[in-house]
């Protein structure tokens, strides 16, 4: 496919496990990149990932090892000064760590040396973006674009207009995803946590819950999980995104959704000790030989699978009322960024309504939590 005729040079803030990513997806499919982290060892350390990833991709055929060679000599930049990262870019993508201060200082940085005509992207997993874009002189122009980790094998892309948003950017920025092989999905309001993210949000609550409450280990729940075909389970899968980046999106929704949201006991308690996942070779699993090896026979009757599902769905119906995107693309978005085979809402189509409110309202009194509570949409069975 050819480029967007809008973009030809991206410039990727933050080299970590996201930016490095969206480099590397972005180079493969033919644009020039800069690459710019704080430190030049930290920008050697993606360099070194993209270059890892795009052997893999060769080995299997999927990039020609002559585009491998050009990616290295002719298309690949980076520096550790924002304005010669930022200063040829049509497009500005940031992926650095999810703290609102430091969001809003490196977008201004970045509108004051990025060309008067780029887009500003973040890859926030849940900040306002209209927030974000109050940092800039161009809020029209600035957007969510949310890719999922790993960005080379995940699909999805939430594209996310912000209070300011203009129509035009919401458009070459969908066409932009289009031509990384991406599936772009809408959405239409910046509320936090956006699609994917947001619907999670009261499952990791719940699991939470079950953790500090001792009713189950990581490894029973994920086994339960892993049983019904998810591809990992859902504590590996943190791991995987990294302590640090949840407990960020946990406290940001504390502050701005939900009480409720505080960061539960033994997710800070592994946090104290250091131990932030796959980044660091522990989390809630061992990661130092490689990728945890989760077995199944733990699988706990503990928990019920359905509470899941229901706190998802009920999350899902929030989304809906409050017009942030549609329950077509509610499925789209879970099942192209989370590798599960079937959407929530698609799932809540064979659900009672009054089954569904009392098992969310039964979950709200056992463990004192005002999320759980069963919105409008699912008390009158208007979801089906
Ligand atoms: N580059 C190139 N190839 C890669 C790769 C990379 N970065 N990572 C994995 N692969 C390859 C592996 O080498 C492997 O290749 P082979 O089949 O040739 O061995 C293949 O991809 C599959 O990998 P695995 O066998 O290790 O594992 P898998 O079959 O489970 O697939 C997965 C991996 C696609 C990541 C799958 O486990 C999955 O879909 N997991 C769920 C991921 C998910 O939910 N992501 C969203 C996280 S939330 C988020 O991102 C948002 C946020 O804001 C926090
Ligand atoms: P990370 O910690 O792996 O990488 C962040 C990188 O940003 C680090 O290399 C750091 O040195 C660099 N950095 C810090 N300040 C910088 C600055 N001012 N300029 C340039 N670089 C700077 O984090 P991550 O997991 O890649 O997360 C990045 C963003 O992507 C966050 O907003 C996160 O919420 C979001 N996100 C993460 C995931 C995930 O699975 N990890 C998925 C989707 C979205």
């Amino acid at each position: 496919m050819e480029r967007n005729k809008d973009i030809n040079t991206v410039a990727v803030i933050g080299g970590g496990e996201m930016g490095h990513g969206i480099a590397e997806v972005a180079l493969i499919s033919g644009y020039k990149v800069f690459l710019r982290d704080i430190r030049q060892e930290f920008i050697d350390k993606g360099v070194k990932r993209i270059n890892e990833s795009l052997k893999k991709l060769v080995e299997k055929g999927k990039v020609a090892s002559e585009q491998y060679n050009r990616i290295q000599k002719e298309y690949l930049f980076t520096s550790v000064d924002i304005k010669k990262a930022v200063g040829k870019a049509d497009l500005v993508i940031e992926a650095i760590p999810e703290i609102v201060e430091l969001k809003m200082e490196t977008f201004q940085d970045i509108d004051r040396y990025a060309p008067s005509h780029a887009i500003l992207a973040s890859n926030t997993s849940s900040i306002s973006i209209t927030q974000i874009g109050r940092a800039t002189k161009r809020p029209e122009k600035v957007l969510g674009l949310h890719f999922f980790n790993p960005v080379v094998l995940m699909k999805l892309v939430e594209v996310i207009r912000s209070q300011h948003t203009s129509e035009e950017t919401m458009k070459v920025a969908c066409d932009f995803c289009l031509r990384l092989d991406k599936i772009p999905v809408r959405v239409e309001k910046d509320e936090p946590g956006f699609i994917v993210n947001r619907i999670n949000a009261p499952t990791h609550v719940l699991r939470g819950c079950i953790l500090d409450e001792g009713i189950a280990e990581p490894e029973e729940v994920d086994a339960l999980m892993k049983r019904q075909g998810m591809p990992m389970g859902p504590f590996e899968l943190l791991d995987y995104v990294g302590l640090d980046v949840h407990r960020d999106v946990l406290l940001y929704y504390e502050g701005n959704l939900h009480k409720d949201y505080k960061p539960y006991r033994a997710l800070e308690q592994k946090i104290a000790c250091g131990d932030l996942g796959k980044k660091t070779g522990k989390g809630f699993y061992d990661w130092s030989k490689g990728r945890p090896v989760i077995d199944l026979s733990r699988a706990t009757n503990k928990v019920d699978l359905m509470d899941f599902m229901a706190v998802q769905i009920n999350e899902a119906t929030k989304l809906i009322e409050m017009a942030v995107c549609s329950a077509e693309d509610i499925d789209k978005a879970i099942v192209n960024g989370t590798g599960n085979k079937i959407g929530p809402m698609t799932i809540a189509k064979e659900l009672d309504p009054d089954q569904l409110s009392e098992r969310l309202m039964n979950l709200e009194i056992r463990f004192k939590k005002k999320i759980f509570h069963p919105t409008k949409m699912i008390v009158e069975g208007k979801y089906r």
